[in-house]
């Protein structure tokens, strides 16, 4: 018994020198030390020693057992250390690397327009205000003396969401809007989505922006008016920029105009971006309509006001010489990032 005690003992010592990795060890463990182990099975035959000598030989298994586990940890440490050192060494990370650029998008040159419009009438004491793009047909139509069978409607066909309920045409709504609300005076500009069943083309889109401009208090004549857009034309396409404004109609004012601007790309002389005839349009305007002021609760023969309304899109296309509305759409990151 005792040569085959020794027998396991170097047998084991031995197979844990030779084990390469933790999964060997760990078999070499098992086969010795596990349940059916070769050293565990000498405990069982324990009751084939003769009384007298099961002490002493118990003991002997003990220290074997001892030095099979002390081995056995002081392997399975080193081979861990081994694999650690392994792993550090196949994962190393080059900090020297270039880091991977992080892609923050860029500002739509829609929204490098509205801004720049904002920040115009900013400058000139206004408040930017908003109103909803769901809007009643009250709103969008007829307190604007667009009523029922009235042309102008034919002219702004829309999304009807019920008889009643519209996708707002027109930021105009917002000046009824404003003006119910009994805050005198306004003085504010309006952007924001509009709606039309406009077929998709290098000049439309049945989804469109429009900024709207609204000032109501005594005195407020059409030369304010002109003297305004003068100064907007003025910051927003250059000093030298001139205006003309031409007779036209809208229902909601009387009178009405609309604005033409001296091509900033000849000055005026005449070039193939504004068609030859030096001029380009870039907004409606006129005074607000006295029956307007009255339907929304504001004394005509005490106030007056102006109002104007100018497309988003034409002020970016015009600014940043696109030629394809649409290309304001597709967001292709690559058109994006020129403005
Ligand atoms: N709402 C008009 C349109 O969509 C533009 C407009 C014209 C707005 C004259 C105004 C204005 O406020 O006074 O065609």
């Amino acid at each position: 018994m005792k040569e085959k005690l020794q027998a396991i003992r170097e047998e084991a010592l031995s197979q844990i020198a030779k084990a390469v990795d933790l999964d060997k060890l760990n078999d070499v463990r098992v086969s010795f030390l596990g349940k059916k182990g070769q050293l565990t099975s000498v405990l069982k035959s324990m009751k084939d020693i003769a009384p007298e000598e099961r002490p002493a030989f118990g003991q002997l298994v003990n220290e074997a057992r001892a030095q099979i586990e002390n081995m056995l940890d002081e392997t399975k440490k080193k081979l861990e250390q081994q694999a650690l050192e392994l792993r550090l060494k196949e994962e190393v990370i080059d900090v020297t690397l270039p880091a991977k650029k992080n892609n923050v998008g860029h500002r739509h040159p829609n929204t490098i327009a509205r801004e720049e419009v904002e920040r115009i009438f900013i400058g000139m004491g206004y408040e930017v205000v908003e109103g909803p793009e769901v809007e009643y047909d009250l709103y969008n139509f007829e307190k604007l003396n667009i009523p029922a069978n009235h042309p102008a409607k034919d002219e702004q066909d829309t999304f009807y969401v019920t008889k009643d309920i519209v996708l707002r045409t027109q930021t105009s709504p917002v000046q009824a809007r404003i003006m119910e609300r009994g805050e005198l005076p306004i003085r504010v500009i309006a952007p924001g989505r509009v709606f039309r069943s406009d077929e998709v083309d290098a000049t439309h889109s049945p989804s469109f922006h429009q900024i709207e401009g609204l000032v109501v208090d005594k005195n407020i004549t059409f030369a304010d008016l002109k003297g305004t857009l003068e100064q907007f034309a003025k910051e927003l396409f250059g000093q030298n920029t001139k205006t003309k404004f031409r007779p036209h109609h809208f229902p909601f004012t009387e009178p009405s105009a609309e604005v033409d601007v001296s091509c900033f790309k000849c000055g005026g002389r005449g070039c193939r971006f504004c068609k030859g005839s030096g001029w380009i349009e870039i907004l409606g305007c006129g005074m607000v309509h006295p029956h307007v002021l009255e339907m929304c609760g504001i004394d005509p023969e005490v106030y007056t006001g102006f109002a104007f309304g100018v497309g988003l899109e034409r002020i970016a296309l015009l600014k940043y010489e696109i030629d394809d509305m649409r290309l304001l759409y597709e967001n292709d990151a690559r058109f994006l990032r020129q403005f």
